[in-house]
């Protein structure tokens, strides 16, 4: 019987590794510039942390968690997203003793039993980023420029920016049963999905992919023409400060997002280099999740991208990061050649060298194909004459010229 991965996850294979270190190098130095520390928080949590957080009737909770019984009979679910791990996290381990603005980052996979399909698997991988403590507009704007400039760090320009405001728990009820009436005057029309969602979550309807449902509400009240005043002033101050930074946006007064922990802003970015799967990035703040948690009251804001959409943007684009190559090709002409080239290989690597040769036993010529094959910068071929001598001649692969060299002092030849 052969293996194959299971359905939704991909390996990363050695010839995309370095593209991948590439986009996490960059992604990694963005945040540090703008002061973010990573947090690592385990891949797998316990079940209610995410139920509770990112809502009962969400589809991520639903239908999409990976939930299992342990053998001790507890309940896990493997993280479906970073966001409820690093408040629990934030928490447990009272990081906010120290200051009173927490700004972290994550980087790592994530699982969603979803159909999968180009862009969308079971196993993701996301990086992110939440700053707990501030209700301040400016951290919001904070959160989004941020991941704007990883994306114009990676080069990748065909974005947009979609943002709304969400309200929060005094306004948003109230808008929420405006919305309910004039739902139910269309209910018998809408589709089964929306149908479900009109009496528990209605604000998920206007975001409906179904033409017939957008049809239906196409002149129903918007959240964002129904925010209170300091929800209204907050998204105003938002707007202006992207404004400011050069950041264009457009706001969707139906942008609701399928994690339910949002309050006041939300936000996603969306990429016109991708398919139906178009969503890079989301995010938005939530000043009531550590509350709801058991923590003090925290506002917080965040966002989490995907790996993979941003990898097709890449591949499509022919960016190509640069490979790990040897610097040194050590190729033994004889057999007693071999012992010295062994021992020589292995000074180099210790000198910080990156050195390679033959495993294999192979002869001269394959040893020397070998060499280009893997693009080692020089090659230097050692026998009987050469160990007696104690020179021999480095060749430089890419312009092809060669230099006599001492064999003692070849750390400082390449
Ligand atoms: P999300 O919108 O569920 O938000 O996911 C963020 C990004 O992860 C998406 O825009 C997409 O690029 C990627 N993604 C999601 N599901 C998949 C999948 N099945 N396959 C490939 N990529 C996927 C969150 O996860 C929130 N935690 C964001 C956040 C952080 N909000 C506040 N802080």
């Amino acid at each position: 019987m052969t293996y194959r991965a299971i359905k939704g996850t991909k390996d990363i294979l050695p010839a995309e590794t370095a593209r991948w270190q590439h986009v996490e190098q960059t992604v990694r130095s963005v945040f540090h510039r703008y002061n973010y520390r990573e947090i690592r928080t385990p891949v797998f949590e316990q079940t209610s942390l995410f139920a509770r957080s990112i809502g009962e009737l969400t589809d991520i909770v639903g239908k999409e968690m990976y939930t299992f019984a342990d053998r001790s009979g507890d309940s896990i679910t493997l993280r479906p997203e970073g966001t409820a791990s690093v408040m629990r996290s934030y928490i447990q381990n009272n990081l906010a003793q120290d200051q009173p603005l927490t700004k972290v980052y994550y980087i790592g996979p994530m699982f969603r039993q979803e159909r999968p399909q180009a862009g969308r698997l079971r196993q993701f991988h996301q990086f992110g980023a939440e700053a707990t403590g501030s209700p301040t507009p400016e951290t919001d704007a904070e959160i989004i420029a941020l991941a704007i400039d990883i994306y114009r760090a990676l080069g990748i320009t065909q974005w947009s920016l979609q943002i709304n405001s969400v309200g929060d728990e005094e306004c948003r009820p109230r808008y929420k049963e405006l919305l309910r009436a004039e739902l139910r005057k269309v209910a018998d029309r809408l589709s089964p999905e929306s149908q479900k969602r009109l009496e528990q979550n209605p604000m998920r309807v206007l975001d409906s992919k179904d033409e017939n449902d957008r049809a239906l509400t196409a002149g129903m009240p918007l959240i964002n023409d129904h925010l209170n005043e300091a929800c209204a002033a907050h998204f105003g101050r938002v707007k202006e400060l992207l404004t400011s930074y050069g950041i264009p946006f457009t706001v969707n007064g139906r942008l609701v997002r399928g994690l339910d922990y949002y309050t006041k802003t939300a936000f996603e970015i969306t990429s016109s280099e991708l398919g139906s799967q178009d969503a890079l990035a989301g995010g938005g703040r939530y000043d009531l999740l550590v509350q709801e948690l058991g923590g003090k009251p925290t506002p917080s804001v965040g966002f989490a991208a995907g790996m993979e959409r941003l990898m097709m943007i890449l591949e499509k684009k022919g960016f190509a990061a640069p490979e790990p190559r040897p610097r040194l090709f050590l190729a033994a002409a004889d057999a007693p050649a071999r012992d010295w080239v062994l021992a020589k290989t292995m000074e180099l690597r210790s000198r910080g060298v990156a050195a390679e040769t033959d495993l294999l036993g192979r002869s001269l010529k394959s040893q020397m194909k070998e060499a280009d094959r893997q693009g080692a910068a020089f090659v230097l071929v050692v026998g009987a004459a050469e160990l007696a001598a104690g020179r021999g001649v480095l060749k430089n692969l890419s312009d092809h010229s060669s230099v006599e060299v001492a064999l003692d002092d070849l750390h400082h030849s390449v």
